[in-house]
């Protein structure tokens, strides 16, 4: 499987400095031929990209996006379609981060937002991990396996179950500077493979996440159950980034 590489840009950059950044991704990044990068500014960027006509809106990766609405129209103030943001050309989305957990997003309603991405032909990249306060209490298994089982509770026949992502985000590693030791992500990846090889008879590509940094994405990417990574401030460095996925 060819590795996977996220850069999630969160809501770090002004409007102009993302736009620029983009620019720079899209003549200076090296992709290799067998790396997928999929590239997940702010909504108001991927709008202003979406307006652009011709060359200025082609890049050597994929654009992505950090959330979606639950439906693809409807009273949801606030919101974002996945049917619009597939129409301007993005077909990645981030559901289940922590930081929109913290804003009050629970399994069910992350389910939704799962089934109506595959519903689209999308590729939600689903996140999950354990709490510090879990990970003391060596809960890190019954928490993941319990994630799974409320996220996927969904039809076994459904046949775009090969578009998920999962990217397992330990809560503790997001923007610490204190990532999962490699193996232990690895060991976790395979609770998430065999709970869908169990139920969906399918791999999902397994994504790392969480102070990913130019010194660990090695380790990480050695691991046999690692399909790539998920990365937060590192991504927003073109250099850094660019380090990152030729790692391997
Ligand atoms: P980080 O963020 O790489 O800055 O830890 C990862 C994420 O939250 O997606």
């Amino acid at each position: 499987m060819s590795k996977i590489y996220i850069a999630n840009w969160k809501m770090q950059l002004k409007l102009a400095k993302s736009l620029a950044l983009l620019k720079e991704f899209k003549y200076k990044l090296e992709i290799k031929r067998n790396a997928k990068v999929i590239v997940c500014p702010d909504f108001l960027s991927l709008g202003y990209i979406a307006a652009q006509i011709g060359q200025e809106r082609i890049f050597p990766f994929h654009l992505g996006a950090q959330n979606t609405g639950q439906l693809d129209k409807g009273a949801l103030t606030g919101d974002v379609s996945a049917l619009n943001l597939k129409k301007i050309g993005v077909n990645y989305i981030i559901l289940g981060h922590s930081e929109r957990r913290q804003a009050g997003e629970v399994n069910s309603l992350i389910k939704e937002k799962i089934l109506n991405c595959l519903n689209l032909n999308l590729y939600p990249i689903v996140c999950l991990g354990e709490s510090k306060a879990e990970k003391k209490a060596k809960l890190t298994n019954k928490v993941i396996a319990r994630q799974l089982k409320e996220l996927f509770d969904f039809n076994k026949e459904n046949k775009r179950i090969k578009n998920i992502i999962i990217a397992y985000e330990p809560l503790w590693a997001i923007g610490t500077n204190l990532a999962c030791k490699p193996e232990d992500a690895n060991m976790v990846f395979e609770i998430i493979n065999n709970f869908f090889a169990k139920k969906f008879k399918v791999k999902p590509a397994c994504l790392y996440g969480g102070s990913v940094n130019t010194g660990n994405a090695a380790s990480f990417l050695k691991q046999e159950n690692i399909d790539g990574l998920l990365v937060g401030g590192e991504s927003l460095s073109l250099s850094k980034f660019n380090k990152i996925i030729n790692s391997y």
